[in-house]
């Protein structure tokens, strides 16, 4: 037998006792006629303590273990002399009466304690080394206490957990797709589901009418921290159901997981449209969890005479509440962030509410005192107000004021990890133009249902038509999306010709669905979360890479495995492909 106990287990009330413990040497410590170490395992840390005068033999073994060697000891469980009372186990230690080594180890590459001296590609290149320190073991199982969370909500609203095929069919629509060979048919490839989107639909039209999984997802698109090219969706469809019995449902499964994970009660999530997101936050996925929210100027500000402000689309501001007193650097160090590519805006004026009762701003050239306490007014500043206000074309400008919130929002502190504010984005439009491709794209995926009530406007406004589509946003992070799904054939059709597929496209891209609703599909609509970003929010992050047990770096490389990786040519041979580089192809 290896262990009577784990590291993390034994108290006060097991004095006298004497146990076996395995685990790996965390720390010694070498005092001359005592040693001490520290033995960890999964469940926590355990002192071992080693006498000169009782046994000077397994002393001297002791002082002949490394880091990270794994042992297995026997002793008696004793009271510590001075306790730790920052771990469950501080109050006692193992007086060792036998040592085994079990397994020798090299020095790490880096230090294994909560406090690493790692940088981030070493760990990950070492990643079942990092998975011993307890902030990523701690995180892996936040994880599984989710998973577990999540399976014990849905079954008990009756969903069943199915399993959809991970070897599908390429699509054209949405993001990039992996592609697999295939040997017994040459020169085809299947893809990776980008999500088991059309399977779960048909598991719908095959009556199971409530599925849920679990499943990986495969995206080959850029990555960014909230970002994996494989992923982890919590995939849901139910039939028979209408909007309100959706967001119903998944309303229920996030309160069950803050309350269960986190022990935090929220009220029923405000429900938001789409554009009044973009106008309010000028984000589809806003944070709510502080203020900052949009004020729009142009009645205000335009023809005074100021050329940036007249020539702008629109005009548009936050107000930073306590932040008048900004020194000229701080506000230039906003200005340059405005300015960087990435956020794109020319300039940034700014209005100052002194306490005094002065309202200062950058244009002052432009704008009388009354002007300037129109402005203020506008905000609902009060004293010690900061405003800050960009200009331009409205959805580029929109999009520059939501990154200064969020940059604001970091900086001052107000993004708080164990604060939870939830809301869905409703009504968003059906479909999106794209000026390069010159064509529409559907803003979810084209099986959504346009809502019913707009119908009338697929004939000759399609950007006016909204879709029956949510978004469950957590703490500025898009959680989970979907919507009602198209159940009928013809009005599938229409959109795929929306979309600009023609009549043979669609039939052999999408023809098994759209056959299907043929025979009997029920109304159905669903939802799929992040599993990933939702286990990061949960545990306090957004980094989901800290969830992921074995994630790849942002080259979408795994460092530990070196993946990916040539194949020899037999296997080339085998499934009758060349690689052809990339000049020969010019
Ligand atoms: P969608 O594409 O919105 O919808 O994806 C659902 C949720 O999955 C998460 N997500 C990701 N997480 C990590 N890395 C990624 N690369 C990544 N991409 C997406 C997001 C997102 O909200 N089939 C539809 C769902 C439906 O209509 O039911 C779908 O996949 O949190």
């Amino acid at each position: 037998m290896y262990r009577t106990h784990n590291c993390g287990e034994l108290r006060l009330s097991h004095l006298g006792q004497t146990v076996t413990l395995s685990g790996w040497v965390q720390r010694t410590r070498d005092f001359g006629a005592m040693s001490f170490i520290d033995l960890r395992d999964r469940y926590g840390i355990t002192q071992l303590s080693f006498n000169a005068e009782t046994n000077p033999e397994l002393l001297s073994k002791a002082r002949e273990l490394g880091r990270e060697f794994v042992v297995q000891v026997s002793g008696q469980v004793v009271e510590r002399s001075s306790k730790n009372t920052q771990i469950p186990t501080g109050e006692i230690e193992i007086a060792v009466a036998e040592v085994t080594v079990l397994n020798a180890a090299k020095t790490p590459p880096f230090t294994i304690e909560d406090q690493t001296d790692g940088g981030d590609e070493l760990r990950m290149k070492y990643r079942y080394l990092d998975i011993r320190r307890k902030p990523v073991r701690d995180n892996l199982l936040l994880r599984n206490r989710v998973s577990l969370a999540v399976r014990n909500y849905l079954s008990e609203q009756g969903f069943a957990e199915v399993e959809t095929p991970f070897l599908i069919k390429s699509t054209p629509e949405g993001a990039r797709d992996f592609v697999v060979p295939s040997r017994m048919n040459p020169g085809e490839f299947y893809a990776l589901p980008q999500s088991p989107q059309t399977f779960k639909q048909l598991l719908m039209v095959g009556g199971m009418d409530k599925y849920y999984q679990i499943v990986k997802c495969f995206r080959d698109e850029d990555l960014r921290a909230d970002r994996q090219p494989e992923f982890t969706q919590i995939d849901c469809e139910m039939a028979f159901v209408e909007q309100e019995d959706i967001l119903q449902t998944f309303e229920g499964l996030l309160k069950h997981l803050l309350k269960s994970i986190r022990n935090v009660e929220v009220a029923n999530f405000p429900r938001m449209t789409y554009d009044h997101a973009m106008r309010t936050y000028g984000n589809d996925k806003p944070d709510i969890r502080f203020g900052m929210s949009f004020v729009e100027l142009n009645a205000i500000v335009q023809n005074k005479g100021f050329v940036v402000f007249d020539a702008a689309e629109l005009v548009v501001g936050i107000r930073v509440a306590g932040a008048a007193n900004y020194t000229r650097k701080q506000l230039d160090a906003l200005t340059d962030f405005v300015k960087r590519p990435q956020v794109g805006a020319s300039g940034l004026v700014w209005v100052k509410y002194n306490e005094d009762g002065t309202i200062k701003s950058s244009v002052d050239k432009f704008y009388s005192d009354e002007d300037r306490a129109a402005i203020a007014a506008a905000f609902g500043a009060a004293p010690n107000d900061l405003m800050l206000i960009l200009a331009g074309s409205a959805n580029k400008t929109r999009k520059a004021l939501s990154e200064l919130r969020m940059h604001l929002g970091n900086a001052l502190g107000l993004r708080k990890p164990d604060e939870f504010a939830p809301l869905w984005v409703v009504d968003f439009p059906l479909l999106e133009w794209d000026e390069d491709a010159s064509r529409w794209f559907a803003m979810h995926h084209p099986f959504t249902a346009p809502k019913p009530e707009d119908l009338h406007l697929m004939a000759d406004n399609l950007g006016a038509v909204r879709a029956n589509a949510y978004d469950l946003v957590l703490n500025g992070s898009e959680i989970g999306g979907g919507s009602i799904r198209i159940h009928n054939r013809e009005l599938q059709r229409q959109l795929f010709e929306i979309l600009g597929f023609t009549e043979e496209e669609a039939q052999a891209q999408f023809g098994f669905l759209m056959n299907a609703f043929e025979y009997g599909a029920p109304p159905h609509g669903g939802i799929a979360f992040g599993f990933d970003r939702l286990v990061a929010i949960l545990g306090g992050h957004e980094t989901i890479r800290d969830y992921i047990a074995f994630p790849k770096n942002n080259a979408g490389r795994d460092v530990m495995i070196d993946a990916p990786a040539n194949i020899d040519s037999a296997q080339l041979d085998e499934l009758q492909l060349r690689v052809v580089p990339v000049q020969q192809k010019q």
